[in-house]
Parts: C-alpha cells; structure tokens; sequence
C-alpha cells in the first residue's frame, strides 16, 4: 500500500498556462491534469484551475470579446496565476488566450518573481474543433448570431514556441495529461 512518504510532491510553485481555440479541449485537459496531479500528491490543496467560462462569470464578468477586452482579461488572469503560485500552488489557467503579446505578458510577470510559467498549446486545428462544435458555438459563429468568435471571425495567434505542444485531436485525454505529467517532472515541478 503506498504511504504518505512515497507519494509525488510539488517541488515548484507554477502556472501552467493552456491556450488554444475554443472547443480544443483546454478544460479538459486542466480538469484531467488536476486530478491526476491532486492523485499523486495525495491532495486537492496543490493545484488550482482557473478556466474561462467560469472567469468570465464572476471575477472578469464585466468584459466582453473586443481585443481590448481579452488583453484586458488574460492581464487580470496572469496576475491571478501568478497570485496562486506565489502561494506555493500549481495554477492550471485555460483560456483562449489568443494574443502571443498577452501570454508573453504572463510569462514575463511569472519569471520576474522566480516562477515558471509553461505556455502548453492545445493543439487542435480549427476543423477538429469545428466538427466537435460542443457547444454550438462555430455554428452560431458562421450564422453570425455570436460576432467576434475566435478562429472563425476574430483571430488566434499560434504559440511559435510553446513549451509543451498538446495535440489533442491525436491522442487521448489520458495520454495528453501523461504527456504534460512527463514534461512538469523533467521540469522539477513534481518529483
Ligand atoms: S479569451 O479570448 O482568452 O479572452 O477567452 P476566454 O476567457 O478563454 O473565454 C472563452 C470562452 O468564452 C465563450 N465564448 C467565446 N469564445 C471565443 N470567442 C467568442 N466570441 C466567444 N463568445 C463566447 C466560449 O465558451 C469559450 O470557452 P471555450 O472553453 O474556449 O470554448
Ligand atoms: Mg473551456
């Protein structure tokens, strides 16, 4: 039976930042990822997931799809990531995140308090999240009832140099968590 002293530990404090289009399965994976992680440690106290949905409910409810509103957005988020990190949690933010400027705004406040922020890009091209449409929201988009909507109407810029790639649409959720799993302990967040 596995003890207390054999299990996993979180060695450094991070955000794992997950961007990527809608429907590419960024809350997926951040729920994934944190059960298997909260698994290893034996805890749900180490990891926290802030996702967009349910961001935009509360905390972000006053800001809408403008450009200026998702940089305005993300900026709120990365300083939230970096606030749960600092508190000695691993921080799992999804979010569309679109803007290569706004996600480098994040690494940078993270890496000048000594913190890793890893930009993990959800892979999934347009057509996989397209034809998955769980929600409804690409037809929507393409009827022009919901304006600005990411990949369709409004634009995503892809990470040039993320530091982990997630191709979702070609493997599993469970070889995706694995994958990150993997990379966060060649890291030295989990020993
Ligand atoms: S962003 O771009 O980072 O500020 O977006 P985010 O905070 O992650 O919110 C994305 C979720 O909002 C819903 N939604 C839209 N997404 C993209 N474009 C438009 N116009 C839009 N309107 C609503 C949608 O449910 C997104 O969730 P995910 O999980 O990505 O599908
Ligand atoms: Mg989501």
């Amino acid at each position: 039976m596995e003890t207390i002293a054999e299990r996993c530990k979180i060695l450094s404090p991070c955000t794992i930042w997950l961007t990527g289009l809608s429907g590419a399965g960024k809350t997926t994976i951040a729920e994934a990822l944190k059960k298997r992680i909260d698994e290893m440690t034996g805890s749900t106290n180490g990891t926290f997931v802030l996702d967009g949905d349910v961001v935009r409910q509360g905390l972000n409810k006053d800001l809408g799809f403008s450009a200026e509103d998702r940089t305005e957005n993300i900026r709120r988020i990365c300083e939230v990531s970096k606030l749960f990190a600092l508190s000695g949690k691993i921080c799992i933010s999804s979010f569309i995140s679109p803007y290569e400027k706004d996600r480098a705004f994040g690494k940078e406040i993270h890496e000048k308090e000594g913190l890793n922020f890893f930009e993990g890009y959800i892979s999934a091209s347009l057509e996989v999240c397209e034809g998955r449409d769980i929600k409804g929201l690409y037809k929507k988009a393409r009827e022009g009832i919901i304006p600005n909507f990411t990949g369709v109407s409004d634009p995503y810029e892809v990470p040039e140099n993320p530091d982990i790639n997630i191709p979702t649409g070609d493997k599993t959720i469970q070889e995706c968590v694995q994958q990150v799993i993997e990379f966060l302990a060649n890291k030295g967040v989990l020993s």
